[in-house]
């Protein structure tokens, strides 16, 4: 098995593209929320920041220069915050901070109140709430520098695992939709390929509802419109044939009379001969269109059981040949078709086994990738190569065959053939190796 990287069905196509798209949508959504989010938190760190470095500040500042370092112990009691007196600005392994987050710190720091002469005057700031560490050094106005080392929680992206939960859930519910909505949208689709296949095996199959969605419908009245077609296409076809089968009758008839007035006995037995040929075509002919006319409904019907009472029927028309016959198959096997005309059809295929090759025996292969096989076997002379196909053409017969006493007129195989086709299956003629003529006939199961 070949691994198929892009799905055959184009409902499965489409839901792929689409859930695709869907995985795109709601991963850049995610993406800009998630950027959106940590950028807020960022902000609203460094203004919580800027608030506490000042109060800090504040009260080192107004403390007596011998007092700050008192000071700074009472107030360093924070786990996140480090301050320290320092006669230098604070160093470290950290990238500056953003000049965004650097004029939003020291707006905020110049928001508490302090009397311009305590105002610090200088800033310098290192590190990003984003790396968890922030550097911040005031210089105070005698020149000494108030450090500061921060620990910021980084920002994360999600607010909690509800979120993330209810996100999923979202994601879930739109993919189910879509699924849907994909089968919905193909299963026209389905329909019209199931009626197609319908229509093959049987003309008079019931026409397609015509309703739904404008396109669906349109569709289905453009299919029940060439099903009218091919139906009245057949129809007038048949009619045409029984029409002219039916007008040859009286010159036929005409013509015996006449074929009696003939002197020479010899001569008057040869044409009334003739005649008497032309006359069993013309009725086979008249026959089939007959029954090509009938419309026989499709029922389910037992397959095995057919083929059974086929070759008991034949045992009985011809009791010489009624221990040659064989049936090899399941008991039962149940099959949907018109019963009258497939069981001419079988009969036609037997009948030939029986007056050509002397047997039949009759093989059912239960259904296999939605078809049936009847194998339909003789042990006879078979059938030139050359002629295989063209004893299916009307009136066709193997050299010989006429003066046989069989009396068939070369109908039976275009008859069966006919017939199986409009069943949706088919029949063919082979030589098996071991001698003899194999009809091998499928029908859909
Ligand atoms: N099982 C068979 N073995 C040998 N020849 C066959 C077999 N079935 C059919 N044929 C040949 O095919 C010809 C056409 O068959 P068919 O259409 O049934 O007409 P018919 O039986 O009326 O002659 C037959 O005349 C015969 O020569
Ligand atoms: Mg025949």
């Amino acid at each position: 098995m070949t691994l198929r990287l892009f799905p055959r069905s184009l409902a499965t196509r489409t839901a792929l593209v689409l859930l695709l798209g869907l995985a795109v949508v709601q991963i850049a959504g995610l993406t800009i929320h998630a950027f959106d989010r940590m950028d807020i938190q960022r902000l609203a760190q460094v203004r919580d920041l800027a608030v506490r470095l000042m109060l800090i500040y504040r009260n080192v500042s107004l403390a007596p220069p011998q007092q700050r370092e008192d000071v700074l112990r009472e107030l360093n009691r924070a786990h996140d915050l480090v301050a320290m007196l320092s006669p230098t600005p604070p160093t470290g392994e950290l990238p500056e901070t953003p000049p965004n987050l650097q004029r939003l710190l020291r707006v905020n720091l110049n928001l508490v109140p302090l009397s311009a002469p305590l105002r610090p005057r200088e800033f310098s700031m290192l590190g990003d709430p984003a790396w968890g560490t922030m550097l911040v050094g005031m210089q105070m106005p005698d020149g000494q520098w108030l450090n500061f080392h921060a620990e910021v929680e980084p920002p994360t992206p999600w607010h909690s695992p509800t979120f993330l939960t209810a996100f999923l859930l979202m994601t879930a519910t739109a993919a189910v939709l879509t699924i849907w909505a994909v089968r919905r949208l193909t299963a026209p689709v389905r329909t019209l390929a199931r009626a197609a296949d319908t229509l093959g095996r049987d003309v008079n199959a019931p026409p397609l509802p015509e309703d739904g969605p404008t396109e669906v419908a349109t569709a289905a009245a453009a299919f029940n419109t060439m099903a009218a077609r091919i139906r009245r296409f057949v129809q007038d076809r048949t009619e045409m044939l029984t029409a002219i089968g039916h007008d040859l009758r009286t010159p036929i008839t005409r013509l015996k009379l006449r074929a009696e007035f003939v002197e020479d006995d010899e001569l008057r037995r040869k044409m009334l001969s003739d005649l008497e040929e032309l006359e069993a075509m013309v009725s086979a002919t008249l026959a089939f269109g007959r029954d090509a006319t009938a419309t026989e409904p499709v029922s389910p019907i037992d397959l095995a059981e057919l083929l059974q009472t086929v070759l008991d029927e034949a045992g009985d028309a011809r009791p010489e040949a009624a221990d040659s016959l064989s049936y090899d198959g399941p008991p039962h096997l149940t099959i949907r078709a018109r019963p009258f005309a497939l069981k001419r059809a079988l009969a036609n295929l037997i009948a030939n086994a029986i007056s050509y090759g002397g047997s039949a025996t009759v093989r059912l292969v239960p259904p296999l990738a939605g078809t049936v096989g009847v194998a339909i076997e003789d042990s006879g002379p078979g059938i030139p190569p050359q002629e295989l196909e063209r004893v299916f053409e009307p009136f066709h017969r193997v050299e010989g065959s006429r003066n046989r006493e069989t009396g068939g007129v070369g109908l039976g195989l275009p008859i069966a053939r006919n017939i199986l086709r409009a069943h949706g299956g088919d029949v063919t003629l082979s030589n098996r190796p071991g001698g003899g003529a194999r009809a091998m006939v499928t029908l859909p199961s």
